[in-house]
């Protein structure tokens, strides 16, 4: 088996109108060829254009959410099929601002993750402990519980990636210890190999939360990290392109 490819990932959360589209364009003139695959994941009111400006490019396009029905009287929401009908290649699930703010159980992350396998979208998963799950020495049995709870058994042989993102890591600045990342990596990967079997091997295990340019070559280079979900440093060309070239 392989080792995954490695995935960089922007969120950009609820930032970007038609005028960040100029930060795209850079990033995707700034990748070189041999790089990790590297995606922006933009409100979703910006992924038709965005399509659009990277045309030709190599720089994937992803969603931050999506519904975990294909259609219907869902006021507000869009369908997986909806992203990839606007562009989306990816999408970002179970987010912990999605599962923190709208109540999201691992239940729901999983109806939403089968949702994007029907529509041909390769899922992103979250999964993260709080500060307080931290200090109470559950990190590791919350992470894993979240592992197995969000995804579900049609993963089995389709692409996606797992993002463990600390929730206290998320916006603050803060980062685990190298030591911290890894000891958690390797536990969601111990996970994946018990639900997947081999095949668990090859899934990349992305690191997020306050991931910048001066600390992504660590980062990137720790054990069992396959990668990076990247938030506020994504929003510029020159501070994602310099966690990009980390790797
Ligand atoms: P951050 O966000 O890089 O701004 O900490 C990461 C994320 O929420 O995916």
């Amino acid at each position: 088996m392989t080792a995954p490819q490695p995935l960089i990932a922007g969120n950009w959360k609820m930032n970007g109108l038609g005028p960040s589209l100029v930060e795209a364009r850079a990033v995707a003139a700034g990748l070189q060829a041999t790089m990790a695959r590297v995606a922006i994941c933009p409100p979703a009111t910006l992924i038709h254009r965005m399509a659009e400006a990277l045309a030709g490019t190599p720089l994937l396009i992803g969603g931050q959410d999506n519904h975990w029905d294909d259609a219907g009287a869902f006021t507000g929401d869009l369908s997986a099929a909806m992203l990839a009908d606007a562009g989306a290649s990816l999408v970002i699930l179970g987010h912990s601002e999605r599962r923190a703010g709208y109540r999201e159980t691992d239940e729901v992350v999983a109806a939403k993750v089968r949702a994007a396998l029907r529509a041909g979208l390769e899922p992103i998963v979250c999964v993260g402990e709080t500060l307080e799950q931290r200090k109470a020495g559950d990190a590791l049995a919350v992470v894993t519980g979240q592992v197995r709870g969000s995804l579900p058994a049609e993963l089995a042989g389709g692409a996606f990636s797992v993002a463990y993102e600390p929730v206290w890591a998320i916006g603050t600045g803060l980062t685990p210890t190298t030591i911290e990342i890894e000891e958690v990596h390797r536990a969601i990967r111990a996970t994946l190999v018990e639900m997947f079997g081999e095949a668990g091997k090859a899934v990349a295990i992305l690191y997020g939360g306050s991931v910048k340019p001066s600390n992504a070559a660590e980062i990137l280079h720790a054990d069992e990290v396959g990668g990076a979900l990247v938030g506020g440093a994504s929003l510029k060309a020159e501070d994602f392109l310099g966690i990009i070239r980390g790797l």
